[in-house]
C-alpha cells in the first residue's frame, strides 16, 4: 500500500443482494417482447478486456477520433471549464482521460480524478497507470451503476471545494435508449453546479457502411465481447448456456440512426438460468437484443441534453464529421 493513499477504490455495487436484482433484470428482459439482456452486464474482467482490445480496431474509429479531437482541445476545454476535480462516468481503461488529467494536473496544485465505473478491474489498472503518469494525482475511484448511483455523486467527500468537470466519453450515452439517456443526464445534472461542466463524446451519424465496419470486425472480437454475456450469465445466475447456439448479429437501423446488437439463436433450445427462475424457449433465428448504439446529431444530441436538463455551451466537431464532444452545463440559473 502508497503511505500517501494517493488511490481509493468505493463500492456501491456488489451488495449482497447484487445477484437477486441481476436475476430480476435479466428475468425481465428475457421475458419481454423483443427480448433482451440488461448490456451492463457485458463488461466482466473478461468483457471488459475485450472491449478495451476492440478500441484498437482498424474498422473502430470511435477512440482514435474521440482521442483526436482530445489531442487537439483538452487544454482549452479545461482551461474554459477550470476544474479542480475531474469526474468520469463509465470511465473503463479510461484510454483518453490522461489528455484532460495532464491538462488538470497542469493547473490545480492538487488535482483529483474520480473515474466511475460498474467494473472495478479498468478503474483499478487504469488508476495505476494514470498514477504513475501524474504525481500530483489523486484518485478516489467508484464502482457503482450510473443508471442508480450517480445521486452518490453529489454528497459527503465526493463534493468537492472547487468546479468539477463531468466527462462521459466514448458515445456511451448512446448505449441508452430514449428514456434512459435523458434520466441518466437529469441524475448528473441533479449533483451539478452551476459552476461545473459536462463534456459529453457523441457518434456521428454517417455512412451506414462505416457504422457497420465498426460493430463487424473482421477479426471477430465485437462478437466474442458480445457473446462473452452469456459466459457471464451462465457463471453468475447458474446457467447451461451453450454460445455454440448462438451468433453474432449487428446492423445499423437507418431510420433509427442505431447501431443494433443482438445474439441470435442458430437452433431451437432452452435458455436456462436457474438462479434467475428463467426458462425461456429460443427459436432457430430467435434474436435477443444485448445493446443498442445510437448516433447523433448536432441536433438531436442537442435535444437529448435539453431533455436532460442540460445546456450545451460549445460543439467541437471532427472535420469529417464522424465524432465530436459537445460541453455542456446544467440548465439551471445558479452559479457559473
Ligand atoms: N469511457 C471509456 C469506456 C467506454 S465502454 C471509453 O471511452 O473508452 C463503456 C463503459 O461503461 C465500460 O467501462 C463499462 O464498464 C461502463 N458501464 C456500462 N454500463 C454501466 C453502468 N450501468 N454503470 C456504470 N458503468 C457502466
Ligand atoms: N459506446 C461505445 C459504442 O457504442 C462502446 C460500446 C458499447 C460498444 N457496447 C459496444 C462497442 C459493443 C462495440 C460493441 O460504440
Amino acid at each position: 500500500m502508497e503511505k500517501t493513499s494517493r488511490f481509493e477504490l468505493e463500492k456501491w455495487a456488489g451488495t449482497s443482494d447484487a445477484r437477486a436484482e441481476m436475476a430480476r433484470e435479466v428475468r425481465a428482459g428475457l421475458s419481454r417482447a423483443p427480448r433482451s439482456i440488461p448490456p451492463k452486464y457485458f463488461y466482466d474482467e473478461v468483457g471488459s478486456r475485450l472491449f478495451d482490445v476492440i478500441c484498437d480496431l482498424p474498422e473502430y474509429y470511435l477512440t482514435r477520433a474521440e482521442r483526436a479531437l482530445l489531442e487537439r482541445h483538452a487544454e482549452g476545454i479545461v482551461e474554459r471549464a477550470r476544474p479542480r476535480t475531474i469526474v468520469e462516468i463509465g470511465s473503463g481503461m479510461a484510454r483518453k482521460t490522461g489528455l484532460l488529467l495532464r491538462a488538470l494536473c497542469a493547473r490545480v496544485p492538487s488535482p483529483t480524478y474520480v473515474p466511475f465505473d460498474i467494473a472495478p478491474e479498468p478503474i483499478a489498472a487504469s488508476a495505476r497507470a494514470l498514477l504513475a503518469a501524474h504525481p500530483t494525482l489523486r484518485v478516489r475511484g467508484v464502482v457503482g451503476d450510473f443508471a442508480r448511483d450517480c445521486s452518490r455523486l453529489g454528497g459527503g467527500a465526493h463534493v468537492s471545494n472547487g468546479p468539477r468537470l463531468f466527462a462521459f466519453l466514448g458515445s456511451t450515452l448512446g448505449n441508452l435508449d430514449e428514456r434512459e439517456a435523458p434520466a441518466l443526464l437529469r441524475s448528473l445534472a441533479g449533483v451539478m453546479s452551476g459552476h461545473d461542466r459536462f463534456l459529453l463524446g457523441v457518434d456521428l451519424v454517417k455512412d451506414p457502411r462505416v457504422l457497420h465496419a465498426a460493430y463487424n470486425d473482421a477479426q471477430g472480437v465485437t462478437a466474442a465481447f458480445n457473446k462473452n454475456v452469456l459466459r457471464v450469465l451462465a457463471r453468475q445466475l447458474d446457467g447451461e448456456l451453450d454460445e455454440q447456439g448462438f451468433e453474432h448479429l449487428a446492423f445499423y437501423d437507418e431510420e433509427r440512426q442505431r447501431i443494433e446488437m443482438h445474439l441470435v439463436s442458430t437452433r431451437a433450445q432452452v435458455l436456462a438460468l436457474q438462479a434467475a427462475d428463467v426458462r425461456v424457449t429460443l427459436s432457430e433465428g430467435e434474436r435477443v437484443l444485448t445493446e443498442i448504439s445510437r448516433k447523433f446529431t448536432r441536433d438531436s444530441i442537442e435535444w437529448t441534453l435539453s431533455l436532460g436538463g442540460m445546456r450545451p455551451l460549445e460543439w467541437i466537431a471532427a472535420d469529417d464529421g464522424a465524432f465530436a464532444l459537445c460541453l455542456a452545463r446544467t440548465a439551471r440559473g445558479d452559479g457559473g
